[in-house]
């Protein structure tokens, strides 16, 4: 009670990036779900408490991003133990799922039918992944931690101009479901700004979720609703899919770069393995005595192999052998660095398969949480494209994915994204499609970081930077706010933000063979939360290219 108490006292909302003495931060991308997981903090929850709390907000408020009918990674630190650990609660391919549902008959990709509607969504893995956070690791029961989900549903929040802007991306979509449109839209239209989206529908189903846990989305009422929904408009869903949707609880992919310690999601994500690869090849390098071009370069060059074993080898572990030891060792690492020359881009073809030019992702959501005792929560979660498949099944309120597009719908054929891959991230029923999501903690002498970003394939690659910069010593701020750039294996060409380059960095970069895609938008939506180990000061960030918030609550 008396922390409680204290908390009260001494609570600051500190602007993107202050630093202040204390010791709970937490950054998300929407003000709202910032709030409320602060206010179970103050309540007396920990950080999974507060994880909770600021998923299912998110769910409500930034229904472009994430939701109950999607899923993502929650990694996991427990103070007590000091041990890590990350919840898979991604989404599965259902039962009724085959390799070619996205193929004509003459083999050719249908184009949409993996991104709009119900074919295009996988198995939820979001509600499942709460209920086991509530179960296992939380200290207040599901009634506490998502009632200011459930308060946002039933009253209503102010359309803001991001939400209106993803609206404008997916209009056609969301109009052509009858649920989606009465939700998201008034009058079927984009509402004003400001305007209250009321979701009656979904106030309910978290509720049911309050009820009966785990079982109030995948059993009863709710789960003979989703599948009627689903299965009315030619989706394969059935009872049994929602029934034997189960979360894992996986080992994280842990790498050492120059005294900086790095933990991150594993298979069916790819950001742990490729973030060690890259690191491994770039510890190779002292990258501060280079130029800035030749930096980039070296940079580029170690993301373009790294995501070429990505295309090559990546997939769910639970279905395919991965070779994951041989990808993030050190010695494996010194056989990529081989080939790579600092006056030279090595072309990707040399390396392997093909691709087209990725769409922006703009979507996904992350948030990072560290609580008074050191607990911390690093969260990436998605309905992959804004708004997911567009659909809601009637009566539901619950957005779904279409989270399926991340599977190699056709060997060599780039998703939506641009990423390509083979065989070992084929559809096959109750597999998890491959990711690029990477809620990561990073750990060196004297501070310890909570970072994560949503944007596709990109993930991956803004992740990187900003664990380069904390490994530099820059701040939150810094970190949330770098220009980024990026390099996918295919298409082959460096890719960057507007205002990442200099004219002779870009004129460096193409003496070496490297083509340049500069897009006119920025990336990415990072959220950092930052603790000094020595004083326990903690500073959070975040990003400013978004709408999020970082609070940080300072005790004496
Ligand atoms: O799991 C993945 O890798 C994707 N579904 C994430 C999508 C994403 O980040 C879109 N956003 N910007």
């Amino acid at each position: 009670m008396f922390r409680i108490l204290l908390f009260f006292l001494v609570f600051i909302f500190t602007p993107p990036g202050n630093a202040s003495p204390g010791s709970i931060g937490v950054a998300t991308a929407h003000p709202l779900a910032t709030e409320a997981g602060i206010d179970i903090l103050n309540q007396g929850g920990n950080a999974f408490d507060a994880a909770i709390a600021v998923s299912s907000v998110l769910a409500v408020v930034e229904p472009y991003s994430s939701g109950l009918g999607g899923g993502g990674f929650w990694l996991l630190h427990t103070a007590a133990d000091n041990k890590d650990i990350m919840l898979d609660g991604r989404e599965i391919a259902p039962e009724k799922a085959t390799k070619a549902m996205y193929l004509d008959k003459s083999g050719k990709i249908i184009p949409g039918l993996s991104i709009n509607g119900a074919l295009s969504a996988g198995i939820p893995g979001a509600p499942a992944a709460l209920a086991w956070l509530a179960k296992n690791k939380g200290k207040l029961p599901l009634s506490e931690s998502l009632q200011a989900a459930i308060d946002h549903a039933r009253n209503g929040f102010p359309a803001d101009d991001y939400y209106r802007k993803m609206l404008g991306f997916r209009l056609d979509t969301i109009k052509s479901f009858q649920d989606s449109a009465n939700t998201f839209l008034i009058d079927r239209k984009i509402p004003a700004s400001n305007e209250l989206i009321i979701q009656l529908d979904l106030a309910h189903t978290l509720e049911l979720v309050v009820k009966h846990g785990r079982d109030g989305f995948y059993a009863g009422e709710l789960a003979k609703k989703l599948v009627k929904g689903v299965q009315d408009v030619g989706g394969i869903w059935t009872l049994s899919d929602l029934a034997s949707y189960k979360i894992k609880i996986r080992k994280p992919i842990t790498a050492t770069y120059k005294g900086m310690r790095i933990t991150s999601a594993t298979l069916p994500s790819s950001g742990g393995i490729l973030l060690a690869e890259i690191f491994n090849i770039l510890a190779d390098y002292s990258l501060d005595k280079h130029s800035d071009a030749d930096r980039v370069h070296i940079i580029a060059e170690a993301m373009r192999r790294a995501y070429r074993d990505r295309a090559q080898y990546l997939g769910d572990t639970d279905f395919i052998d991965v070779p994951i030891d041989t990808l993030v060792s050190k010695a494996y690492a010194l056989g990529l660095r081989q080939s790579m020359r600092l006056d030279k881009a090595t072309p990707s073809e040399m390396l392997a398969p093909t691709s087209t030019i990725p769409k922006l992702g703009m979507d996904t959501t992350h948030f990072s949480i560290i609580d008074a005792d050191g607990n911390r929560v690093a969260a990436t979660l998605s309905i992959n494209y804004p708004f997911g498949s567009g659909f809601i099944p009637e009566g539901t309120g619950v957005l779904l994915n279409d989270e399926m597009d991340d599977f190699s719908s056709k060997p060599g054929t780039p998703n939506v994204y641009g990423l390509v891959g083979n065989r070992a991230n084929a559809i096959e029923p109750g597999k998890r499609m491959l990711s690029s999501m990477s809620p990561t903690f990073l750990e060196d002498e004297d501070r310890i970081a909570v970072i994560g970003t949503p944007g596709g394939s990109r993930i991956i690659t803004m992740v990187l930077l900003g664990s380069l910069a904390f490994h530099e010593g820059k701040s939150a701020e810094e970190i949330v706010n770098l220009p980024r750039f990026h390099h996918q294996y295919l298409p082959d060409r460096i890719q960057s933000e507007p205002l990442a380059f200099s004219p002779e960095i870009q004129n460096a970069l193409s003496s070496k063979g490297h083509e340049l895609s500069i897009t006119e938008r920025k990336w990415g939506n990072m959220q950092v939360v930052i603790q000094e180990k020595k004083r326990g000061f903690v500073s959070a960030a975040s990003d400013t290219r978004g709408i999020g918030k970082s609070v940080v609550i300072s005790t004496p």
